[in-house]
C-alpha cells in the first residue's frame, strides 16, 4: 500500500476567503496546502468592478502568513450593469481570472446576480474572444423548483441556453452536485469543465438530514441523494481533466449557522487535501489524485502546474481541529465522519 505521495502542489478552484478577521483566520488554512486559489467575488457589497478586484487581492496579501506559497487569483461578480471592457482589460493584466455567474438570489451574498441573462450577452462574448472562463452556479431560484432539482433544471433553463448562443465561452460549471451535471460536462465537446468539492465527494443528503439536522453539513448546492454523490466520485477519480477540485470552502461563525435559519456553507480548507487522499484511496484511485488536485483545473485555466509540491504520508487516524477561531467567532471545520488516515508532512 502507497505510504507517501508527492504530488505538484493543489489549487483550489473556487474558494471564498471572506474580508476583515475572517480572511485573516481562514487564509492560513488555505495557504498550507493550496498553491492557488480562484477567489469568489461574494463579499457585501461583492467585487464587481476591476477596482474592487484589485482592491481585495490587496486586502488578501495583506493578510497573508509570512513565508505563504500562495496567490490568490482574482474574480468578477457578474451584474446586468457590468462592463465588457472593465472586465477584458482586468484580465489582460492578469488581474482576474474568471467572472462569477450567480442567478440573482441563488446563494450566499448573490442578490445582484443576474435576472435577464440578454444583458449580459455582450459580456460572455466579449470573454468568449478572450478565453476568460465563466465560472457558474448552477442552481435555479425559481421558487417552484424543488431545492434538490435546482441544479438539474438550471442545466437545460439556463446553462444549455447561454452555451448555445455563445459557443466559444470557456465555462466553469462550479460545485456540480448530481449526475445529470456529470453527464451534461462530459457531454461537451470543449469548453467545459466542472469543480466538485470534497464535502460533495463525501456526504449525500441523508448525512444532513438524519438523526437530527446538522447544519454544518448544509451547503448550497445541497448534497443529493447517494447515487449522485457516487456519481461525482465516479467523475472526480475517473482521470477525466475536465473535473478537478474546487473546495467551495465557505466560512461562517458557528452563531450563524447553528440558529433558526442558519446559513449554507462547509468549511473545508483546513482538512480538504487529507479528505481527497482518504477519498480517492478508498476508491482505489490514488494514482489520479495528482490530475484532480493539482493538474486539471491549472490546464482548464490556461496556468502552469506548480513547480512546487506537497508530500502526503498514510499513518494512524489522524485528527483535525473541531473549530478554528477567528475574531468574529469560532468556524466548525467539516467533519467527514471516518477516520483520516493521510496527513500533509512536506
Ligand atoms: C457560499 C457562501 O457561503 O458564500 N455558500 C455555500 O453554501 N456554498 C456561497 C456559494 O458558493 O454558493
Ligand atoms: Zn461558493
Amino acid at each position: 500500500m502507497t505510504q507517501s505521495l508527492t504530488i505538484p502542489r493543489p489549487d483550489d478552484w473556487h474558494l471564498h476567503l471572506r474580508d476583515g478577521a475572517m480572511l485573516k483566520a481562514v487564509l492560513p488554512e488555505t495557504a498550507r496546502h493550496f498553491g492557488r486559489a480562484i477567489i469568489m467575488p461574494n463579499l457585501v457589497p461583492p467585487v464587481v468592478t476591476a477596482a474592487d478586484a484589485a482592491a481585495y487581492k490587496a486586502r488578501i496579501m495583506a493578510a497573508m502568513p509570512e513565508g505563504a506559497d500562495f496567490t490568490p487569483l482574482m474574480t468578477l461578480y457578474l451584474t446586468e450593469e457590468t462592463d465588457p471592457a472593465d472586465v477584458a482589460v482586468a484580465a489582460s493584466e492578469g488581474l482576474v481570472h474568471a467572472v462569477k455567474l450567480y442567478p440573482a438570489g441563488a446563494t450566499t451574498n448573490s442578490a445582484s446576480g443576474v435576472r435577464d441573462f440578454d444583458k449580459v450577452r455582450p459580456v460572455f462574448e466579449r470573454m468568449a474572444e478572450i478565453g476568460l472562463p465563466l465560472c457558474v452556479h448552477g442552481e435555479v431560484t425559481d421558487s417552484e423548483v424543488d431545492i434538490f432539482d435546482r441544479e438539474a433544471v438550471f442545466i437545460d433553463r439556463v446553462l444549455d441556453p447561454i452555451r448555445r448562443a455563445v459557443p466559444e465561452l470557456r465555462v466553469v460549471m462550479e460545485h456540480v452536485t448530481t449526475s445529470n451535471a456529470v453527464d451534461y460536462v462530459t457531454s461537451a465537446e470543449a469548453g467545459l469543465g466542472a469543480t466538485i468539492t470534497a464535502h460533495h465527494l463525501i456526504i449525500n443528503r441523508n448525512h444532513i438530514l438524519v438523526g437530527g439536522i446538522r447544519p454544518h453539513y448544509y451547503c448550497l448546492p445541497v448534497a443529493k441523494r447517494e447515487s449522485h454523490r457516487l456519481a461525482l466520485v465516479q467523475a472526480a477519480t475517473s482521470g477525466d481533466p475536465r473535473f478537478f477540485l474546487g473546495t467551495d470552502s465557505a466560512p461562517h461563525v458557528d452563531p450563524a449557522k447553528e440558529c433558526g435559519c442558519g446559513c449554507a456553507g462547509c468549511f473545508t480548507a483546513t482538512n480538504a487535501i487529507p479528505l481527497m487522499a482518504e477519498v480517492f484511496e478508498r476508491a482505489g484511485a490514488l494514482d489520479k489524485l495528482d490530475g484532480f488536485v493539482s493538474r486539471h483545473g491549472a490546464a482548464f485555466y490556461r496556468l502552469p502546474v506548480s513547480a512546487s509540491t506537497i508530500t502526503l504520508t498514510r499513518g494512524d487516524a489522524t485528527t483535525f481541529p473541531a473549530k478554528i477561531e477567528s475574531g468574529d467567532g469560532p468556524v466548525t471545520v467539516f467533519d467527514p465522519g471516518f477516520p483520516v488516515h493521510w496527513t500533509v508532512t512536506g
